[in-house]
């Protein structure tokens, strides 16, 4: 259907992937402050892209890593399509755990494994290679104005993105967010995502002695913050699934008998999911199913513990500290701060005596649904058909993307999440991968999605 676009796409695949490669040996770990300059780096190879593409680029700093902000005009008569992706990516460790290392990409059975192949830089790419075909495949023109906005801190939280979309608000000005930085649904089921949990992530530090103590000596006679701290985690969440802190289901929605039964009607297998993570049982609040679980109900999970002996062989210590970072993924209308309070109260209400907490909060996002009925949606669909062979569906998904509801917030843009990976792709582990079809299905999809876009204004 678009002839010119098609054959550009073909024609320069192999170099997509080569430059993808060349993305993909950068270590722009977000979290690592030694990385510092390699993030630094990846923002300047990410720009100087939209220089290679004309675009007019800039390199925005930041307290913390900077924003590539990249604008391609076309007709101002057209619609504005703002594209957000990351740059950066989570550290790599466990290291021994990858086949090759994590930044000499390596394509493998038809994938390209690296850290960042799909969370973001792979897709991400996508949308700046079909930015290229546009402009260098055919009479140079694209059919509508674009405009990049590739952060360095999604991954840590995005910390200083709200601030500089406060900032630069007529700048970011347009019609519609198109994100890559989610999943399909699964091999050769492409989806677009209308919904995502928030999050709310903290450390609780428990302090007990003023020093590690002989355990036989002391113990009986002293609250051991380690069993002060697992106590603490146990109130948090009943046998069924239920969070146990006051006012934390206040705002949930219950989930529509119409939604419920959109999931029910997925192709969702599973015996298939708990093969593919090596499960033996699937778990979750009670009344509710796997999908239901992951996608639209809040959730308590704890991401690190800390405490005591952790070397080789026994030490009968009675440790000084216990330390747990955790998290609650969100639904939309839940507050992060509202459950701040109450979670900082319930567990000074349920603290043992002989121990003192610090309870941290660290980054927090809404949830968000997006809606459905739009042209923009309607586009999407198309485009996305056009790219992968297959209409998509719509699912929702349970990771975050914070920026989602700043956009919705501070510019009242809505988001078409449009993503290319797979839930096996090991993000944030090791191994990651992205399908290099996928990513040539995804440049398509995108190419197809400015001209569906285009059309309809
Ligand atoms: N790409 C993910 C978001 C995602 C994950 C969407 C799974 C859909 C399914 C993103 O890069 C990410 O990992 N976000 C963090 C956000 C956090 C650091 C605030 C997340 O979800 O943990
Ligand atoms: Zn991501």
């Amino acid at each position: 259907m678009l002839p010119e676009i098609d054959s550009y796409l073909s024609a320069n695949a192999a170099r997509f992937e080569d430059e993808l490669c060349e993305l993909l040996r950068i270590p722009s770990v977000s979290a690592d402050s030694t990385r510092k300059g390699e993030v630094r780096r990846a923002a300047e190879w990410v720009a100087a892209q939209f220089r290679g593409l004309g675009l007019e680029v800039e390199l925005c700093e930041t307290a913390g890593h900077p924003i590539v902000f990249a604008e391609a005009k076309a007709d101002p008569s057209k619609p504005t399509v703002l594209v957000y992706g990351h740059y950066d990516v989570q550290p790599p460790d466990p290291l021994d755990l990858w086949t090759t290392p994590p930044f000499e990409p390596t394509r493998r059975d038809g994938n390209i494994v690296a850290r960042g192949a799909t969370d973001d830089k792979g897709q991400m790419f996508t949308h700046v290679k079909s930015a290229e075909a546009w402009l260098k495949g055919t009479k140079g023109k694209l059919p509508v104005n674009l405009k990049f906005l590739i952060e360095g801190e999604e991954e840590v939280g995005s910390a200083h993105l709200d601030q500089f979309i406060e900032a630069n608000k007529t700048k970011l000005k347009a019609d519609v967010v198109v994100i890559s930085d989610t999943s399909q649904f699964g091999p050769g089921r492409p989806a677009i995502t209308y919904g995502l949990r928030g999050i709310a992530y903290y450390e609780l530090k428990l302090q007990g002695p003023s020093r590690d103590l002989h355990s036989g000596t002391f113990g009986g006679g002293v609250m051991n913050p380690a069993n002060a701290l697992a106590r603490v985690l146990a109130t948090i969440i009943d046998e069924r699934g239920r969070i146990q802190v006051p006012g934390f289901y206040d705002d949930v929605q219950p989930l529509t008998d119409l939604e419920r039964q959109q999931f029910a009607a997925l192709p969702f297998d599973e015996a298939q999911f708990m093969k593919a993570i090596g499960l033996t049982a699937v778990a979750g609040e009670e009344g509710f199913t796997t999908l239901e679980r992951r996608w639209a109900r809040p959730t308590f999970d704890i991401n690190g513990l800390t405490s005591g002996y952790q070397g080789e062989g026994a030490k009968t210590v009675l440790p000084a500290k216990a330390s747990a970072k955790f998290s609650f993924r969100l639904v939309p209308k839940q507050d992060p701060e509202k459950i701040r309070v109450a979670l900082e109260a319930h567990l000074r209400r349920v603290l043992p005596s002989g121990v003192t907490m610090e309870l941290t909060a660290f980054h927090g996002a809404p949830g968000v649904v997006v809606p459905l009925e739009s042209p923009f949606v309607a586009a999407a669909v198309t485009a996305v058909e056009s790219g992968f062979g297959r209409k998509p569906v719509f699912i929702r998904e349970g990771g975050s993307i914070p920026v989602v509801s700043t956009f919705h917030e501070l510019l009242g843009l809505d988001t078409l999440l449009l993503g290319w990976g797979l839930d096996d792709d090991n993000t944030h582990s090791p191994n990651e991968k992205f399908c290099l079809a996928d990513f040539h299905r995804g440049i398509k999809a995108s190419a197809y999605l400015w001209h569906e876009i285009g059309k309809k204004f």
